[in-house]
């Protein structure tokens, strides 16, 4: 196979001859010394203890077959895995199952139609508590309506809702009637909409008027309306009513014919669909991943392998006991996260959980721990970007709600900096709640390396082990295999239940940018490293790695020394081209509690400093630039790719996947000097 292929398909930069990570910075690392045991009761009544990496170890096949029987299936499969074609996977394949069954009805057939599945929270203030039994009832309605609407086996439905109970009600339609959903996120534009559609050439879209978002109602069907100008295949539009907003006033049109109201289409219809059985790798979902460059990849998630991992990493990671925990995903549905544990790992489970609508802010800062108040909340799984603002925010917000009832908390999305992972801890998990600092991808399903809450001793800011059952390793250049201690690419070196399967419509695609860089290999696109106890610690994405003067830096690394400071709030770091180093480094702060000292030098001077203290003079950086925000994804990633256009004083690239445009003008503004 190829060689030489960055994680987009792209060559990987010249200059990246050695590991991705010096062994300068490798000793940083080992610097963490905090390390923090499971509390014993959470260790004594866990789901899963530390037999589980040794079963898993001795037979992984055979345990990933138990996991599968965690499901109800309609024919019990007798293959677990089929890779005659690899890395073309078949999981479980001559097993039958619905997952809409496994999610709803065996919870209702088991007695516990009573149990509240979903405590919705609008973001207004209204809530509602779904049962399983209205949920049964709910998703047999849409899914006759589906049906109704012209919708079979094989099709594909795109989902571009707010987060309201409708949208997983939605995603559990389609896959009851073994149609694929394509969720698209509720932020993106009619172009994300319309590009989506046609690649996966959706037959129906389902909708809303809007949603909540900052205290106002903020319209979704008019960019569905938009999309619909420049795509032909989409013969019906099914409309939630949220908001009640006047459709035209908002920009939107109604055409007859295509477009049916949710309340009409699926009211009317019968409570009653008896689930069909398929077969287990039926396709699922299509879920659309971004990636730096290029056109989105269409990530393809099939069924019996996918639900097992998402149902067990679920049970196992969580520790999740249905019948006492309260749970809660703070993520959107619209990303791979809320697909996993909101809707289908939990569902599974049978878990009672919490739904929010809104921003954490609105209408103040507290509104999350209110949350947790409100519904005794017990488990938290958030991001290190969300983590990070309620630092910025404040003790004190926190300091007001009563938390007592939350046993353990979760992190996802980027490596989660030490300062921050304390930070959760202390304040949130009032220092006695194990963190499960969770890595894993659109592409992988599910969660594949992570601390389990009643086993790991933990350490801030590692996501530690790879789960029961799955084999990921840290790589070099050439493909060995590194040392403990040692640094460079991370590997999976196993095929897992709910990896994706494909490319929508590109194998190709799939193999270049996920299998041609190391033989054999799953690329992950990040970097890592491995501790003296073989923990892994992840750098970010390797295509964020900076050589400064031949020394291969991580962002990562950089940013959590920075936070480190009592300073600084969020920090991006960034290499630019530099005559001298060949990269420089240069960092973006907010500084903490709004202080301003964009005049401050002696502060800069300090944080220069303190950077050189932690990692060492060659991780100094050579600018340091506080601003008031940093942009981000709509899912709260850093777009450093930005701040390297600034950074570099270039004129900026695509800035149309930024939550708010407007932080790049902004930062340019404060930094008329930042060349
Ligand atoms: C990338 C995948 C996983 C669902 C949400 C993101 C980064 C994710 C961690 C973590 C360090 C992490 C990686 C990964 N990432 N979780 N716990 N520690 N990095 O899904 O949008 O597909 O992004 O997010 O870089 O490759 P995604």
């Amino acid at each position: 196979m190829s060689c030489g292929l960055g994680h987009n398909g792209r060559p990987l930069a010249k200059h990246r001859k050695g590991d991705v990570v010096s062994n300068e910075s490798l000793a940083n690392l080992l610097k963490e010394e905090r390390r923090f045991a499971p509390p014993a009761e959470l260790a004594a009544n866990a789901n899963v203890t530390a037999e589980a990496y040794e079963q898993a170890k001795a037979d992984r096949l055979g345990f990933w077959a138990e996991q599968a029987r965690r499901l109800s299936w309609a024919t019990e499969p007798t293959e677990t895995l089929d890779w005659s074609n690899p890395p073309f996977a078949k999981w479980f394949a001559d097993g039958k199952l619905n997952v809409a069954y496994n999610c709803v009805d065996r919870h209702v057939e088991a007695g516990h139609g009573d149990r509240v599945a979903i405590h919705f929270e609008g973001e207004p203030g209204d809530s509602r508590a779904i049962t399983y039994a209205e949920l049964k009832d709910e998703v047999s309605r849409a899914a006759n309506a589906l049906l109704e609407l012209g919708v079979e086996k094989g099709d594909r439905v795109a989902v571009y809702m707010p987060m309201i109970p409708e949208t997983a009600i939605a995603m559990l339609a389609c896959a009851r009637i073994g149609a694929a959903h394509s969720v698209v996120f509720g932020g993106f534009s009619a172009d994300a909409i319309a590009k989506r559609i046609e690649d996966a050439d959706a037959k129906v879209v389902i909708t809303s008027d809007g949603g909540y978002r900052r205290g106002k109602p903020a319209a979704l069907k008019p960019a569905v309306d938009e999309a619909l100008r420049r795509v032909e295949n989409v013969e019906h539009v099914l409309v939630v009513r949220r908001t009640g907003q006047p459709l035209e006033e908002a920009g939107g049109t109604w055409t007859e014919g295509r477009d049916v109201w949710w309340h009409d289409a699926v009211g009317r219809q019968s409570a009653e669909h008896t689930p069909e059985a398929f077969d287990a790798e039926q396709p699922l979902f299509i879920l659309y991943t971004s990636g730096t460059t290029g056109k989105p990849k269409g990530i393809l998630h099939t069924s019996g392998g996918y639900l097992t991992q998402a149902a067990y990493t679920h049970h196992a990671v969580f520790d999740l006991k249905p019948e006492s925990d309260v749970y809660w995903c703070t993520a959107d549905v619209g990303w791979v996260t809320g697909h996993s544990y909101i809707v289908y790992g939990p569902l599974a489970n049978g878990a009672t959980q919490v739904m929010y609508e809104g921003t954490p802010d609105t209408p103040h800062q507290g509104r999350f721990w209110e949350i947790v108040q409100k519904y005794d909340v017990t488990i938290l799984y958030t991001a290190p970007t969300a983590i990070r603002t309620f630092m910025k925010w404040g003790d004190d917000i926190p300091a007001k709600f009563d938390l007592s009832s939350l046993r353990v908390l979760g992190s996802v999305g980027e490596p989660i900096n030490p300062e921050a992972w304390m930070w959760y801890r202390k304040n949130i998990g009032a220092d006695n709640c194990p963190i499960v600092d969770t890595w894993w991808q659109t592409e992988t399903g599910a969660m594949m390396i992570s601390p389990l809450p009643g086993v790991t001793e933990t350490k801030p800011g590692s996501a530690q082990r790879p789960l029961p059952g799955i084999s990921a390793t840290v790589v070099d250049d050439e493909a060995n295999e590194v040392p403990n201690g040692g640094g460079g690419y991370l590997v999976l070196t196993e095929p897992w239940p709910s990896m994706l399967r494909t490319i929508w419509g590109d194998d190709q695609r799939f193999l270049d940018t996920y299998w041609s860089r190391f033989e054999g290999q799953y690329f992950a696109g990040d970097g890592a490293k491995k501790d003296e106890d073989g923990d892994v610690w992840l750098l970010g994405r390797v295509d964020d790695v900076m050589l400064v003067s031949g020394h291969n830096i991580s962002t990562t690394e950089v940013e959590s020394a920075l936070v480190s400071h009592a300073s600084v709030a969020e920090a991006a770091v960034v290499g630019a081209a530099d005559e001298t180093t060949g990269q420089a480094i240069v960092a973006f702060v907010i500084l903490r509690g709004g202080a301003d000292a964009a005049d401050d030098e002696a502060l800069v001077a300090e944080l220069r400093n303190h950077v050189g203290a932690t990692l060492g003079p060659i991780a100094k950086p050579k600018r340091i630039l506080p601003v008031a925000e940093l942009p981000k994804t709509r899912s709260g990633k850093i777009m450093r790719r930005l701040l390297r256009d600034v950074a570099e004083n270039r004129e900026l690239g695509d800035v149309t996947t930024l939550t708010d445009s407007s932080v790049m003008d902004l930062i340019q503004t404060q930094l008329p000097s930042a060349g």
